[in-house]
């Protein structure tokens, strides 16, 4: 069993410390959370990184993409987590729209993740083309994880989610991708559905950490969207998700339980009552 809470003396998360990861070859776990009590749990739990994920809008407020959720859903989310993370990085996903328009749009919502939400630092997804605006907001003291490979905010344009980095040219875009945007000042790269020799020598190209997800073992850590790993969102699975727990039967059971308490009379007892 891969139980690692090991609470004794564990340090916090900083963007520096996470860095140092790479350089001494240890593998970094994230997981996405969007609410207190997650991430409390998964704090507790020895997790490197929490992404504020704007998954949120799928997996909480199911939607059919990313797309429509926004900065405020975002920022109230982040914050809720944050409250819960003692140890874990928190990182805040940017929603669709709040960072490509320009770089003062950029600017002024990211500061507002570290101002209102307590966030670490902010991810935004693209490659080569978003390095300007990473490097404007890292230069605000903002860190920033960039994200390549598959990027759900241009799931229309690229009409589906799919496998990057198979052909020469999306290799080579990718590797440039990489490169730029830990010139622009990057802290990490999440690689999203990468092929996995691709992935692997981006993660060699580049000295910050690179975070995988669907991109093979090669990265320098990996990161999977928690309702997935516990089987509480089953409107599909991808082939790279692991589910490590069924909650949902157990869910039901407890509630079921609580409904035939209440129907037959036997809660709230005695003891859960007031004189
Ligand atoms: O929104 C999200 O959960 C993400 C991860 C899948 C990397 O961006």
């Amino acid at each position: 069993m891969s139980v690692h809470n090991e609470n004794i003396d564990r340090k916090k998360v900083t963007v520096t410390s996470f860095i140092k990861k790479k350089k001494h070859g240890e593998k970094i776990a994230m997981l996405t959370a969007y609410d207190y009590f997650t991430a409390k749990f998964l704090d507790r739990s020895g997790v490197d990184a929490l992404l504020v994920g704007d998954s949120a809008a799928m997996v909480i407020h199911g939607e059919k993409s990313t797309l429509p959720v926004t900065m405020d859903v975002m920022v109230a989310h982040t914050r809720a987590v944050a409250r819960g993370a003692e140890h874990a990085l928190v990182i805040a996903d940017m929603p669709f729209m709040s960072y490509q328009p320009s770089f003062e749009i950029a600017v002024t919502n990211a500061g507002r993740f570290l101002k209102e939400s307590y966030a670490e630092a902010v991810k935004i997804e693209g490659g080569i083309e978003m390095a300007p605006t990473v490097k404007r907001i890292v230069e605000c003291g903002i860190p920033v994880m960039g994200h390549i490979g598959h990027t759900p905010q241009s799931i229309h344009a690229f009409g589906g989610a799919k496998v990057k980095g198979r052909k020469e040219k999306s290799k080579k875009y990718l590797i440039e991708s990489a490169k730029a945007l830990e010139e622009a000042g990057a802290f990490s790269i999440v690689l999203e559905l990468v092929q996995s020799d691709t992935a692997a020598k981006i993660t060699k190209a580049v000295h910050i950490p690179t975070i995988g997800i669907g991109s093979g073992r090669e990265c320098d850590g990996q990161v999977l969207v928690v309702n997935d790993i516990l089987g509480l969102y089953d409107e599909f699975k991808p082939k790279f998700v692991r589910r490590y727990a069924d909650l949902p039967p157990i869910i039901e059971k407890a509630a079921g339980d609580f409904i035939g308490d209440v129907k037959s009379g036997a809660y709230p007892g005695d003891d859960e009552s007031f004189e």
